[in-house]
């Protein structure tokens, strides 16, 4: 087998088997087939698509390039929640030591940024000593200790997945749904999960800014993990305007300690509660929603899911004393506002324009070796359907290079559409696809059509 044949037959819209599937990928794992192959075959996918079975062998063979974690010997459910991306989304650091403090396990594996979204690893690596490259036996260790873990993929954990991400990074692949729902679904099975609850963003700012498109990712990644015999809940929910105030990296761990100690925005906190929720419920922990609610909310005005953060920074190495000190240190002091060029009510925010200056100022990378910079980023001081007046700041800056700030001033600036009347709100979340939703539709869940997703774990 060629490489190059696998490609070309790719790219002409022809449907690979498993074997030509796998040929590329552990090849790749193994640095036997270049990063210019792989780069092209991702494009040849980006542009081509794949079909539902050649997206369930590229998912095997992402998660069988390492191990599938065995969590049998932890009681109790294991349950993760995993986002498709967006623009301050910061849900995965409150949520995971939120319901880990009420008794829920969480092996969370997730990711950097990617394109012009934030990464969950990148914003916990913005705090002092915290390890996000854990061996398989100390992720084990910390969630049968604290309840919670978050790690990346490592060379034990979907290697091949670790690396075509930073590859998609940076080539523009990104915005795909077979491979993002590979991508997502390979980590969360390999975790050792029991089920798993879906943030699959829709709008502006997200990869699938149609909300048909969301829905098919959502169906597609559902599909995978019931294959698996996984419970998978997938939530469609808005990406129309960054998430709560904060985006950046340290910048977002701020705002994520304010929320766990109670005092969090209005959005961030509600779509955290309603995605914890529904991993209670999974868990058994509650009977109903509004009970699970009323725990989460507990939770966070009484400090536990404070004190589970704390005992996760720990236990990953991160600098306790440090958490108090992020707001004085961590954020960049070249501070400058961005303001609003008329009077009016805020219309539309062009969120992947915000992803971008966020990238732009240092907090993502363009090329894969990029360093991070931890301490740039924004806050948002207007959102939709705000009222704001002449020069009345829409965004605080926060960096330490002018030419980048410049570059991130103008994609704000543009990003904000100002209008004269009050504009449509869109809701946080649209849609719950649950058994009752697919109890609803006539054609009831997706059947998945291969049995050897299923051999893969016996
Ligand atoms: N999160 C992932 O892990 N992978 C993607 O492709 C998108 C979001």
């Amino acid at each position: 087998m060629y490489g190059k044949d696998i490609i070309r037959k790719k790219r002409d819209g022809n449907e690979l088997s498993k074997d030509e599937i796998s040929f590329l990928i552990q090849g790749y794992v193994k640095d036997e087939i270049p990063d210019y192959q792989i780069a092209a075959f991702l494009m040849s996918i980006y542009l081509q698509g794949l079909t539902t079975k050649e997206t369930v062998f590229l998912t095997e063979e992402l998660i069988t390039s390492g191990k599938v974690i065995d969590l049998s010997s932890i009681p109790g459910k294991k349950i993760d929640k995993h986002s498709t991306g967006g623009v301050g989304d910061k849900v995965s650091l409150v949520l995971a030591p939120l319901v880990a403090s009420l008794g829920v396990n969480v092996p969370m594996i997730s990711g950097r940024s990617l394109g012009h979204t934030g990464g969950t690893l990148d914003k916990l690596e913005s705090i002092h000593g915290f390890q996000t490259n854990l061996s398989v036996d100390k992720f084990i260790k910390n969630i049968r200790e604290v309840g919670v873990c978050i790690i990346g993929q490592t060379e034990e954990i979907t290697p091949a997945d670790k690396k075509l991400y930073s590859l998609r990074d940076a080539t523009s692949t990104v915005e795909s749904i077979p491979l993002i729902a590979s991508s997502i679904m390979s980590k969360k099975i390999a975790s050792g999960l029991d089920s798993l609850v879906l943030d699959v963003k829709t709008g502006n700012g997200a990869f699938l800014k149609d909300f048909n498109q969301s829905i098919s990712l959502a169906k597609q990644m559902i599909e995978i993990g019931k294959g698996m015999q996984k419970d998978v809940v997938a939530l469609i929910t808005d990406m129309n305007q960054p998430l709560g105030k904060m985006v950046g990296n340290a910048t977002e761990v701020v705002e994520c300690i304010e929320t766990l100690k109670g005092e969090g925005p209005n959005d961030l906190v509600e779509l955290t509660v309603t995605i914890g929720t529904h991993m209670l419920k999974l868990a058994k922990i509650c009977d109903n929603l509004d009970t699970g609610k009323e725990m989460l909310h507990k939770a966070l005005k009484n400090g536990k899911a404070y004190e589970t953060f704390i005992k996760m920074v720990i236990q990953q190495g991160g600098d306790e004393g440090y958490l108090s000190e992020m707001k004085n240190k961590a954020i960049s002091k070249n501070a400058r506002e961005v303001l609003a060029a008329n009077d009016g009510y805020v219309n539309t925010i062009d969120t992947y324009k915000m992803g971008t200056a966020a990238r732009i100022l240092g907090a993502g990378r363009d090329k894969i070796n990029d360093k991070i910079d931890h301490s740039v980023g924004y806050e948002v001081l207007a959102k939709l359907g705000d009222r704001i007046g002449h020069k009345q700041p829409l965004v605080k800056i926060f960096y330490n290079d002018e030419n980048r700030y410049n570059q991130a001033e103008s994609l704000i600036k543009d990003a904000y559409k100002i209008s004269s009347e009050p504009s449509h709100i869109p809701p946080l979340i649209y849609e719950v696809l649950d058994d009752k939703y697919y109890g609803k539709t006539s054609s009831g869940p997706l059947k998945f059509s291969s049995s050897s997703l299923v051999s893969i774990l016996g």
